[in-house]
């Protein structure tokens, strides 16, 4: 349980969180001051820092955690997560019942207080997750109550919080899953049970249907497997009334292989998160059907599987795609783009959508150029990209718009069908511009999340493995673009 109150009962916590600035000092921690502290040199109230001590001084127990939260002209919302994601952890390890949070420095530092009682809302809920479905040995977390004082708090905005906190611990553990278990029919009944208490219609089309459609490229990618495919269609119209509709493409590679261009054994281990897209625009919609913004988004997730049999699609091959451009492959690894391409021409076609935004773990190029910080987009539209960018800041992730040069363009062409779908170096943008070969003119932004989508180590309020990446990021955007 998590709850904003007026004022913390202090005897009642053997936890604490204590955020801390920089020009505090001769408030009194326990039995010493700050400036004690500071003196000391173990504890300065920079912002992100943190510093462990116990007290009895209110007759119990108690862990204290101080948090840094810097000043106003170091103070950052993405650190204050990273501090207070560390505090919790601290305490979680320390085995504490229950937490009584003060934030009242918090707003001397800055004036954000909406946002500032969303990350409040996110923080603890995204910070207490962790993956152990498959532990037969686990260790339940034995924080059972975590009280904020916030007098000044904006309710709605902490309760919105703890919508998009819950949004995001779903989607990374749907990327969390192992593939053996999230097959394209798992993912899809997932996403049916996880809609069904919302007013979002869930449609799955399965193979036959898929066929019907001639989405020749996806079919192309899954074929080779024997967990058939699934196309994932969420439908959720806040403003039927209004014409325009926002499309959220997700990748959906519940495994990638790499098909006969085969990844080396490394490569693959983390590939059971090539679903990273899917699951964000998935969870998502979760909390769009909760927070009900007056606009209509439809979400797509050609969900399949990169497989090796004696019926894969072959380097060398030329295969048709949905919206009628021939595409010569020649790596079967570089698959997204093609379970993409006739997603996105689903969504313009099919379910008429005026913006497009698709969201994949796309490339490993993407690594080599912005690492785990950032991930870069694509896009043809700068007004569309302006909002999108805005969503993700307010979500406090990144995302690094790339150029389109005409003699990047040139590259997805070739010489014995329409496109190809390896083209090569800079390959996180190639495959950006593959992709928008097929958006016609709808305004479009295309995020490559191989980089953000999941973590080898633990930092803040994220555990090792999926993130979440862009989760929150399109419940703000859906807000943004209502009316
Ligand atoms: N799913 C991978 C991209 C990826 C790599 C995601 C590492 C997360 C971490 C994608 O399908 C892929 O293999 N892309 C190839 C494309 C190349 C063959 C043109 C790549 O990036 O190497
Ligand atoms: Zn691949
Ligand atoms: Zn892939």
């Amino acid at each position: 349980m998590i709850q904003l109150v007026k004022k913390l009962d202090i005897k009642s916590f053997d936890g604490v969180i204590r955020c801390v600035s920089e020009d505090m000092s001769h408030e009194k921690i326990g039995n010493l001051t700050l400036s004690t502290l500071k003196e000391k040199g173990v504890f300065e109230g920079k912002v992100g820092e943190t510093y462990a001590m116990t007290t009895s001084e209110h007759g119990n127990f108690q862990e204290i955690i101080l948090v840094g939260i810097g000043n106003e002209a170091t103070f950052s919302t993405s650190k204050l997560r990273k501090g207070l994601g560390e505090a919790y952890k601290q305490l979680k390890s320390k085995k504490v019942k229950a937490i009584g949070v003060y934030t009242e420095a918090i707003l001397s530092v800055c004036s954000m207080d909406k946002k500032i009682a969303r990350v409040l809302g996110e923080v603890f809920i995204m910070s207490a997750y962790a993956f152990d479905d498959y532990k037969t040995d686990k260790k339940p977390s034995t924080i059972e109550r975590i009280e904020i004082e916030g007098s000044e708090m904006d309710q709605v905005a902490f309760d919105e919080g703890k919508i998009l906190g819950e949004a995001n611990v779903f989607s990374r553990h749907l990327t969390n899953m192992p593939a053996n278990v999230m097959t394209p029919e798992k993912l899809s009944l997932l996403a049916k049970e996880h809609l069904d208490q919302t007013d979002i219609e869930v449609e799955i089309k399965g193979l036959n249907e898929i066929e019907a459609l001639g989405m020749h490229a996806f079919l192309a990618v899954a074929k080779a497997s024997t967990n058939t495919p699934k196309l994932i269609v969420m439908r959720y119209m806040g403003n039927p009334s209004s014409d325009q509709r926002i499309a959220y493409v997700g990748k959906g590679l519940t495994y990638d292989s790499g098909g006969l261009s085969v990844k080396p054994t490394a490569s693959m281990l983390n590939m059971k998160d090539d679903m990273g897209g899917a699951s964000a625009v998935i969870a998502a919609m979760g909390a769009i059907g909760k927070l009900k913004p007056k606009v209509n988004i439809i979400a797509i997730v050609a969900a399949c599987e990169n497989m090796i049999s004696g019926n894969s699609y072959k380097p060398g091959d030329i295969i048709q795609s949905m919206g009628g451009k021939s595409i010569f492959i020649g790596n079967t690894d570089a698959e997204g783009r093609l379970t993409l391409i006739d997603a996105v021409t689903y969504a313009i076609e099919k379910e008429n959508a005026t913006f497009v935004l698709d969201i994949a773990t796309l490339t490993g190029a993407a690594i080599h150029c912005l690492g785990s910080e950032a991930a870069p987009v694509v896009s043809n539209n700068d007004d569309f990209y302006a909002h999108v960018e805005k969503a993700f800041e307010k979500a406090d992730e990144r995302i690094w718009r790339m150029p389109i040069f005409d003699e990047y363009k040139a590259l997805v062409k070739h010489e014995q069908a329409d496109l190809t779908n390896s083209a090569g170096s800079p390959g996180t943008i190639t495959a950006g511009i593959f992709i928008g070969e097929f958006v016609k003119d709808v305004p479009w932004v295309h995020i490559d999340i191989a980089g953000t989508a999941f973590i080898e180590k633990a930092v803040g309020a994220f555990s090792k493995g999926g993130t979440g990446s862009g989760a929150r990021a399109l419940v703000y955007l859906a807000k943004k673009m209502s009316k």
